[in-house]
């Protein structure tokens, strides 16, 4: 049974009994996110681009842990020079993992590291975990290749940035989540801040009328896949 965590933000954990992966460590200076670093066992510490609300705490909870970092080149190559293990990678490819397989898709969007290093090109990727298939958009705007990104794999999680402003608003996740068609929706990105204050309800009923189920995950709360 393959356990979703949702932290708020874009930060996630997979948890398979076995293995134990968080995407998008943004635990401190994250208003919304409701456990402590100290909780956090993750093994792996895969992350999306460099900005500070998703490079977050993950060179910390690698340090902690002995995780593996996994992440495009530029910033696997950071994270390597701050003492953390990484596996570099980059969009398009795919590795084999203990816990799965996973692949770096496009994002369309910026990365930098908190001291302004350039971290890459920023990404969204695909997990097979656990039997599922969970596909975490990264920040982004909408591209026409999520339809491919659909096409290629079967879905079962799409979770996928409503806030707006830096990423995708509600209707333009909508039309991702068309390109997409996954089994389950989940909105992320929304209400950290002002100025990705966004209601996840209005995205979870535009979803329903398209045909597709949605869930709003609470700040911690834990889902069976
Ligand atoms: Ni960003
Ligand atoms: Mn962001």
């Amino acid at each position: 049974m393959l356990k979703l965590t949702y932290l708020s933000h874009s930060s996630f954990i997979l948890d398979d009994g076995t293995h134990n992966l968080i995407i998008d460590p943004f635990i401190n200076g994250n208003p919304t996110c409701p456990i402590d670093i100290s909780s956090i066992k993750s093994k792996y510490v895969v992350l999306t681009h460099g900005h500070g609300d998703h490079l977050g705490d993950g060179l910390t909870i690698a340090k902690n842990n002995q995780a593996l970092v996994i992440a495009v080149n530029e910033l696997a190559n950071y994270a390597a020079e701050h003492g953390a293990n990484a596996h570099n990678m980059h969009i398009g490819g795919a590795w084999n993992f203990p816990f799965g397989r996973l692949k770096f898709t496009i994002a369309h969007h910026g990365s930098a590291s908190p001291d302004g290093r350039y971290m890459g090109e920023p990404a969204g990727v695909v997990i097979t975990m656990g039997g599922k298939t969970i596909y975490h958009a990264g920040d982004t705007g909408l591209f026409m290749d999520m339809q491919l990104i659909g096409e290629l794999n079967k879905i079962d999680v799409f979770l996928v940035p409503i806030g707006d402003n830096f990423t995708m608003g509600i209707d333009d996740a909508i039309v991702a989540t068309k390109f997409v068609k996954p089994q389950l929706v989940i909105p992320m990105h929304y209400n950290t801040f002002p100025v990705i204050k966004a209601d996840p309800n209005e995205f979870k009923a535009k979803a329903e009328l398209e045909g597709f189920k949605c869930k709003v995950m609470e700040y911690g709360e834990t889902m069976n896949l």
